[in-house]
C-alpha cells in the first residue's frame, strides 16, 4: 500500500512538473511570438553597467543584476562603476565565501545565502552574481580568498545550501565563472588547457552541484580561454557541458567585457553580454555592443540565425517567469535602508564569521584570561584596517565593520589598557607585490614603525599581532596573482622582533589564502587564522582569543610549508607560457597532491584546532556495498574536554586497487556537530555510487568498479582518527 503511494505520489510530481514546464513554455512562447526582431536584440545585451534590455509593453521588464558573493553591492551609475553615493544602501557585509566554507556548516551557507537574497531583492535586484565556486589551483590567485576551496567535493555541497538560501527570496544566482579561471595573470587572454578527466573531477563538481541539485538559474562564463576559445565562445564548455552533460536550461550572463566577437560567442551560447569596455565619448556605448547592432546586422544578413537568437531570449523569459517578474511591479525597494543589515542579517554574519576563525597553533596558551592582563600591546596594521571596501568586484558598502583594535576595546572595556602600533604603513593598491619593494618613503620609516612597535610589546603583558594580507593589489585581491605565499611588509620580521620583546604574543594573520609562515613560527605560542570575516569581524577575533567562542573553523585550501610544494608549482605549470597553461597536475590538486606524493604540508586541508577536544569511535558499516543503494555509515564523537564545543568530522575514501591513477583519498562526506562537554553524538554519512566513481574520458562517463574502498574518518585529512572499508559489487 505504502510502495503505491509512493508510486503514485511520484507520478503525480511528475505529471506536475511536466505540466508546469509545459505552462511556463506556454508563457515562453506566446512573448516570443509578439517580440520584434530589434526587441529581442535589446534583451540580450546590457542597456546599462548592471542591468539588461526589457520590453515595456509586453510587461517584459529590464532584468538587474548585482554583485556580489558576500553582500549586495552599492546603487552605482548607469554608465560606468561610479557610486551614486546613496545614503540608504550600505549592506550586510557578510565574511568572504572562503570563510563561509572553512566553517563546514551547510546550515549557515543556507542562511548565508538567505540573507544575500533578501538584501538583493531590498535592492530591486534579480540575479545576484556569485557565487564564485573556482577551485583553488594556484593559491597565488588574487580571488583565492573570494572562493570556496582546493576541493569540489566541499566547494558542492556548501554551494548548494548558498544557492537555495538566494534562490529562495526570489533572486537568481549566477555560478561563477565557468570555467578553469584559476589565475588572474595574464586572465583575458591564456588557455587553461585541462584533460576532460581532470575537468569533470575537479573544476565541474561544483558548478554541476550548483545546477543540477540547487537549480541554479544563471551561469556566468570565465574571463580565460579554454582549449584556445574564450570562454564565452566556447562549444564545448557552453554547449557539450553546460548545456548537454549538466542540462543546464537557465541564463548564460558574460563576465563584464568578457565578450569578444558576435557571431562566434553569439552560436556558442552565451545568451546576455555585458559589460563589454565598447566606449564613444568615455561612456560604454551599449548599442555598440556586440550583441546590439552587430548581431542585428548579423541576423539580417543571415550569418546568425534568428532561432539562434530566439534562444537567448527563451533562456532570458524562462528566468523572468521562475523569478514572476513578467508583467509584474518591479520589486518594492520601499524602506530599503530598514531592510539591509537587520539585526538578524548581522547575526548571521556574526554566526558565519565565528565558525570560520581557524586555530592552527595553541600551546595552552588560548584562551585568553582578561583579567590576567592590564596592558596589552596590539601591533600590526590589519587590526586597525577595514576590508569590506575592497578585493575587486566584490567591493562593499558596509553598514559598519568592527576592526579587530575595535573588537578587543569593545570586549575589554576601559580596565585593560590597549597599546596600538601597526609595525608597519599600508599602501592601500600602490604596493608593489611583485617584488615586496619598499619605495623610500615607507623605508625611512619602516625602521622607526619596527622600533616603535618593539617597544610597545616589550612594555605589554601580552601582545596581540594582528596581520596578514589585505586586499591591496597582488594579495588577496581580484585581477592580481600575489608575487609568492610570503607575508609582505616583512611582517616576518616584525613578528620575529614583537616575539623577541615579549613571547607572551599570540598571531593573528587575517589572509585569505594560504602563506608561508616566517621563522617565527617554531616558537609561536598561539596562532591563529581567518580570512575577511565581515562586518563583526572584530568582535568575532576578540571573543574567540578570549574564549567567548570556540573556534571550529578548518582549513578549506592546504598550507604548505613553501610554494614550491604546491602541485601547480611542482608537477603542474603556473602561471604559463605563450598564453597557455597547463593543469599538468592534473586531479592533483590540493591534498590530493600531498596525500598522494608523500608532501608534507604545513597545515593539512580539513585542519583546525578547538578549545576542547574530540574524541571518535564506533564505526559502523557493512562489509559488503551493493550497487544502486545509498551506503550508510556511522560514527560517535565525543567531547572529552572542559568547555563546549563543534566539530566538523570528515570522511574520505580510497578505491584500494584502481585501473585508474586515483588520489590516495578524497573527501566524500562530513558533518559538523556541537557537543557539551562529555557528550556524545553519532554521526551519519552517505555514500552514493558516485563516492566511488572516477570519471573515464574515454567511456565519457562515471565509473565505480567492482573492489575494496578504504574510508577514513578523521578530524582532517591527515588526522585520521577511524579506519574502516567495504566491499564494492557492481550489479
Ligand atoms: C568582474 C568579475 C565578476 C563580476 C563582474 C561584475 O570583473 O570577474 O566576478 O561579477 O565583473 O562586477
Amino acid at each position: 500500500m505504502r510502495r503505491m503511494f509512493l508510486i503514485s505520489s511520484l507520478m503525480l510530481l511528475a505529471v506536475m512538473s511536466c505540466s508546469e514546464r509545459q505552462r511556463e513554455d506556454r508563457v515562453v512562447e506566446r512573448l516570443l511570438s509578439q517580440l520584434t526582431l530589434e526587441e529581442k536584440i535589446g534583451m540580450v545585451h546590457a542597456n546599462t553597467m548592471f542591468s539588461s534590455g526589457g520590453v515595456e509593453r509586453l510587461g517584459i521588464p529590464s532584468l538587474k543584476y548585482t554583485d556580489g558573493p558576500h553582500g549586495v553591492r552599492w546603487e552605482s551609475v548607469d554608465n560606468g562603476w561610479k557610486s551614486l553615493e546613496w545614503g540608504n544602501d550600505a549592506c550586510t557585509y557578510l565574511p568572504a565565501l572562503s570563510a563561509l566554507t572553512a566553517t563546514w556548516n551547510r546550515d549557515l551557507a543556507r542562511q548565508y545565502g538567505e540573507v544575500l537574497g533578501e538584501e538583493c531583492k531590498a535592492r530591486g535586484k534579480h540575479v545576484n552574481l556569485a557565487p564564485g565556486v573556482n577551485i583553488n589551483r594556484t593559491v597565488l590567485n588574487g580571488r583565492t580568498w573570494e572562493y570556496m576551496s582546493e576541493d569540489p567535493y566541499i566547494s558542492a555541497e556548501m554551494a548548494v545550501p548558498y544557492i537555495q538560501g538566494v534562490q529562495s527570496k526570489g533572486v537568481a544566482s549566477c555560478v561563477k565563472h565557468f570555467a578553469l579561471n584559476s589565475q588572474a595573470w595574464h586572465q583575458y587572454t591564456i588557455s587553461s588547457e585541462v584533460d576532460d578527466r581532470t575537468m569533470h573531477e575537479i573544476y565541474m563538481p561544483a558548478f554541476e552541484a550548483a545546477i543540477c541539485r540547487a537549480g541554479a538559474m544563471a551561469v556566468m562564463p570565465a574571463y580565460n580561454k579554454v582549449r584556445g576559445k574564450w570562454c564565452s565562445e566556447s562549444r564545448w564548455l557552453l554547449d557539450t557541458l553546460l548545456r548537454g552533460e549538466l542540462g543546464f536550461d537557465g541564463l548564460v550572463v558574460s563576465d563584464w567585457n568578457g565578450v569578444h566577437n558576435t557571431v562566434e560567442t553569439a552560436l556558442a551560447g552565451t545568451d546576455v553580454e555585458m559589460g563589454t569596455a565598447i566606449k564613444e565619448n568615455g561612456l560604454y556605448a551599449f548599442d555598440k555592443y556586440y550583441f546590439a547592432n552587430p548581431l542585428l546586422e548579423k541576423i539580417k544578413d543571415g550569418t546568425v540565425p534568428e532561432s539562434v537568437l530566439d534562444e537567448k531570449v527563451r533562456n532570458i523569459l524562462r528566468l523572468m517567469h521562475r523569478l514572476d517578474l513578467i508583467g509584474a511591479e518591479p520589486y518594492d525597494t520601499t524602506g530599503m535602508a530598514s531592510r539591509l543589515a537587520t539585526p538578524a542579517h548581522v547575526e548571521v554574519a556574526r554566526k558565519v564569521a565565528e565558525e570560520s576563525v581557524v586555530l592552527l597553533k595553541n600551546d595552552c596558551f588560548l584562551p585568553l584570561n582578561p583579567n590576567q592582563y592590564n596592558r596589552i600591546a596590539v601591533i600590526g596594521a590589519n587590526a586597525d584596517q577595514v576590508f569590506a571596501h575592497g578585493g575587486g568586484s566584490t567591493k562593499l558598502k558596509a553598514k559598519y565593520e568592527v576592526t579587530p583594535l575595535q573588537g578587543l576595546k569593545n570586549l575589554l572595556g576601559p580596565d585593560v589598557v590597549i597599546d596600538y602600533a601597526p609595525g608597519y604603513k599600508l599602501r592601500n593598491k600602490q604596493y608593489v607585490a611583485a617584488y615586496h619593494k619598499f619605495t623610500d618613503e615607507f623605508d625611512m620609516s619602516w625602521p622607526e614603525m619596527v622600533e616603535e612597535a618593539v617597544q610597545k610589546a616589550a612594555a605589554a603583558d601580552l601582545v596581540i599581532y594582528v596581520g596578514g594580507l589585505t586586499h591591496e593589489h597582488g594579495m588577496d585581491c581580484e585581477g592580481y596573482d600575489r608575487p609568492d605565499m610570503k607575508l609582505p611588509y616583512r611582517q616576518d620580521e616584525l613578528i620575529s622582533a614583537v616575539m623577541e620583546a615579549n613571547p607572551n604574543t599570540v598571531v593573528v594573520l587575517m589572509a585569505g589564502s594560504p602563506v608561508e609562515l616566517g621563522e617565527w613560527h617554531e616558537s609561536a605560542r598561539a596562532l591563529v587564522n581567518c580570512s575577511f570575516i565581515g562586518m563583526e569581524g572584530g568582535n568575532v577575533l576578540a571573543d574567540v582569543l578570549f574564549g567567548n567562542v570556540n573556534p571550529s573553523g578548518k582549513l578549506t585550501t592546504t598550507w604548505s610549508m613553501k610554494l614550491s610544494d604546491m602541485p601547480d608549482h611542482a608537477i603542474g605549470e603556473y602561471p604559463g607560457a605563450d598564453e597557455k597553461v597547463h593543469f599538468n597536475e592534473g586531479i592533483m590538486v590540493g591534498y590530493r597532491y600531498f596525500d598522494t606524493y608523500g608532501v608534507v604540508p604545513m597545515y593539512e586541508f580539513g585542519y583546525g584546532l578547538s578549545y576542547t577536544d574530540f574524541e571518535y569511535s564506533d564505526l559502523e558499516m557493512e562489509p559488503v556495498w551493493k550497487d544502486g543503494s545509498r551506503y550508510k555509515l556511522s560514527f560517535k564523537v565525543t567531547n572529552i574536554g572542559e568547555v563546549k564545543g563543534k566539530e566538523s568530522a570528515q570522511v574520505y575514501v580510497r578505491q584500494n586497487e584502481s585501473s585508474a591513477v586515483r588520489p590516495y583519498k578524497e573527501l566524500k562526506g562530513f558533518d559538523k556537530v556541537e557537543l557539551l562537554p562529555g557528550e556524545t553524538k553519532q554521526v551519519t554519512v552517505y555514500l552514493d555510487r558516485r563516492s566511488l566513481s572516477w570519471y573515464d574520458a574515454q567511456k565519457k562517463a562515471w565509473v565505480a568498479e567492482d573492489g575494496m574502498y578504504s574510508v577514513f574518518v578523521g578530524a582532517s585529512s591527515r588526522d585520521v582518527r577511524l579506519n574502516g572499508g567495504f566491499e564494492y559489487i557492481n550489479h
